[in-house]
Formats: C-alpha cells, sequence, structure tokens
C-alpha cells in the first residue's frame, strides 16, 4: 500500500515537472529582462520601460524648458475663447485624462467626470477618448526596446508624428481649444501674437530659446513636448517585475502575466508600452 502511494507520487511529480518544462517557453519569469537602469531587454515581446525617454536631437530638456512647458500646459491662453488648457482634458487628478466618454473642450466647464458644456452650447464633443498622457515619451517604442522620438505615433489612429508636431494640433482644433474665434489657418499665430504680448512670456521663451524672435510656434510645439515627456509612469509593479523584482508581483499576478502570454495576447499588445499603437 505504501509502495503503490509513492509510485503514484513519483509519477504525479514527474507528470506535473514535464508540465511545468514544457510551459516553460512562454512562461515569464522575473528578470527576465536586465536590471539596469536605462535598457531592458524583452522576452515574449515584453518588457520594463526604460526609466528616461529618448529626446529629439533639436529639443534637448532644460529645467527652464519643462517649466515653460509647464506653464503653457496649465495657460487657456491657448484656447480661442480663453476658457480651456491642456490640463481641462488631460488633468493629473484623472490620470492625465478627462473621466468622461468624449472629451468636452470649448465652452466646457468643471473637470474629471462632472465636466459638461456650458448652456447655450453650439461645440460639439471631441471624436474620441481622450488619451492620457502619462509615458507618451515612448509612444513608439518597441520590443527592441528603440524609441525614435522625431517620428513617434500619436493619437488613436497615429496620425501624427512626435510630440512636438502633436502639441500643436489641439489649440487649432475646433472643439478641443480653438472653438470659433479663429479660423483653422490662423489659429497657432494668433495664440503666438498673444504670447509675444505677455511680458513673463516673453522672458521665459528668451531664456529657454535664445533665437532673436523666440516666441514662434516651433518654439511653443517645443516647449509643449519638453513639458510632455516629463509625465512618466515607469514604476509599476509590472515594470519592477521585469527588471528583476520578484516580489513586485503577487503570485495570483503572476499568474495571469502567464496566462496573458499563453493566450497571445501580447502579439498585439506589445512590448514596454503593451501596445501596438
Ligand atoms: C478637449 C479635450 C482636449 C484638450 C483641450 C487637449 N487634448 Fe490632447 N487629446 C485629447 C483627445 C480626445 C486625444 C485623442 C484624440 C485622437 O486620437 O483623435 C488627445 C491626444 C493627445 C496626445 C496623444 C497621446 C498619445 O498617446 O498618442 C497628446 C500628446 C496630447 N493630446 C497633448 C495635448 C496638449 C499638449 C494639449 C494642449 C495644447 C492638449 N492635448 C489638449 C483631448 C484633448
Amino acid at each position: 500500500m505504501k509502495a503503490a502511494l509513492s509510485i503514484w507520487l513519483l509519477v504525479g511529480s514527474l507528470c506535473f515537472f514535464l508540465a511545468v518544462a514544457c510551459r516553460k517557453d512562454d512562461a515569464i519569469s522575473p528578470g527576465a529582462s536586465a536590471a539596469t537602469t536605462t535598457t531592458t531587454a524583452t522576452t515574449n515581446g515584453l518588457g520594463a520601460l526604460p526609466l528616461t525617454a529618448t529626446v529629439p536631437a533639436d529639443n534637448a530638456a532644460t529645467a527652464a524648458k519643462i517649466n515653460l512647458g509647464q506653464a503653457l500646459f496649465w495657460d487657456p491662453i491657448l484656447s480661442g475663447s480663453r476658457d480651456v488648457s491642456c490640463a481641462s482634458c488631460h488633468h493629473p487628478a484623472s490620470g492625465y485624462a478627462d473621466q468622461i466618454d468624449l472629451p468636452i473642450g470649448v465652452n466646457g466647464q468643471d473637470l474629471g467626470s462632472t465636466r459638461r458644456f456650458h448652456a447655450p452650447n453650439g461645440i460639439p464633443f471631441g471624436k474620441r477618448n481622450t488619451q492620457t498622457l502619462l509615458n507618451v515619451a515612448f509612444n513608439g517604442i518597441g520590443v527592441d526596446d528603440v524609441c525614435n522620438p522625431v517620428t513617434a505615433p500619436m493619437f488613436w489612429n497615429a496620425r501624427a508624428k512626435s510630440l512636438e508636431a502633436q502639441s500643436l494640433l489641439p489649440i487649432a482644433t475646433l472643439e478641443e481649444m480653438r472653438g470659433h474665434q479663429f479660423t483653422a489657418a490662423a489659429a497657432l499665430d494668433s495664440v503666438v501674437s498673444r504670447l509675444r504680448r505677455i511680458p513673463h512670456y516673453q522672458q521665459q521663451f528668451a531664456a529657454v530659446f535664445g533665437d532673436a524672435v523666440p516666441i514662434t510656434v516651433t518654439n511653443l510645439g517645443k516647449a509643449l513636448a519638453c513639458f510632455g515627456r516629463t509625465l512618466l509612469a515607469t514604476d509599476t509593479p509590472f515594470d519592477r517585475y521585469m527588471r528583476g523584482d520578484q516580489t513586485a508581483l503577487s503570485t495570483q499576478q503572476v499568474q495571469g502575466l502567464n496566462a496573458f502570454v499563453q493566450s497571445g495576447c501580447q502579439k498585439c499588445y506589445s512590448g514596454p508600452m503593451l501596445s501596438d499603437y
């Protein structure tokens, strides 16, 4: 009886061992990526985010430029009727997004889930749900860990390339920031003229860019993009686990991660951003 039990235990253990061994290729183990600070290897197309983002050669980050970008991000002066800032839709209290299905820009009031139009209203909702800006600095990063900030895809349908170019588009979009104040073609130049009349922006742009005419559409995009690249969330439990911290995920979470890989989710939700853009 005892001998029979031992044999069954032995057979059972062997089956368990074989089952685990056969799944080894798909299972994600901690430390799969190198525990370095700036680069990550990937396993099964997944990996930790780098801790810092690559910047374009002509838009290096400086503290003064980040401060300027932050001020602009929060300033409704960028909108036609001076009633919407970037933060109206990308608010830190809502994870740098909003909490409504479709965004309300011009003629909106309140923030988060209670944001609504003033009455009367002739402005439509935005066409797509607001994306978070967290980690937008890494848009385009692939399973190879390479990220080119100049060609980085932006928006749900990747119709804009680079944060510098994208950051200007909401200013010229009717329902987001422009309203009926300007035509789309005149929006950016009109906003730049406004900024040129404000002494603290004259000083800040001059200190940051040092050009003969520092307040330009291009420099507005550069400052906004420079601030956008500081909105990071690179220290999630998943990132820590992929950098080798075995305690970062619970057993159940690791099972979930393995199920995610085994069922092929990571073929589309791939790379350190879990996205194919
Ligand atoms: C009315 C709300 C609204 C305002 C105001 C707004 N955005 Fe957005 N933002 C959105 C929506 C909606 C999307 C997604 C649009 C799409 O894909 O068509 C988006 C997308 C983005 C993205 C792309 C994110 C990604 O992962 O691809 C960036 C960057 C961005 N916005 C920055 C800004 C900046 C900078 C400003 C201010 C100059 C701004 N937004 C103003 C609603 C807004």
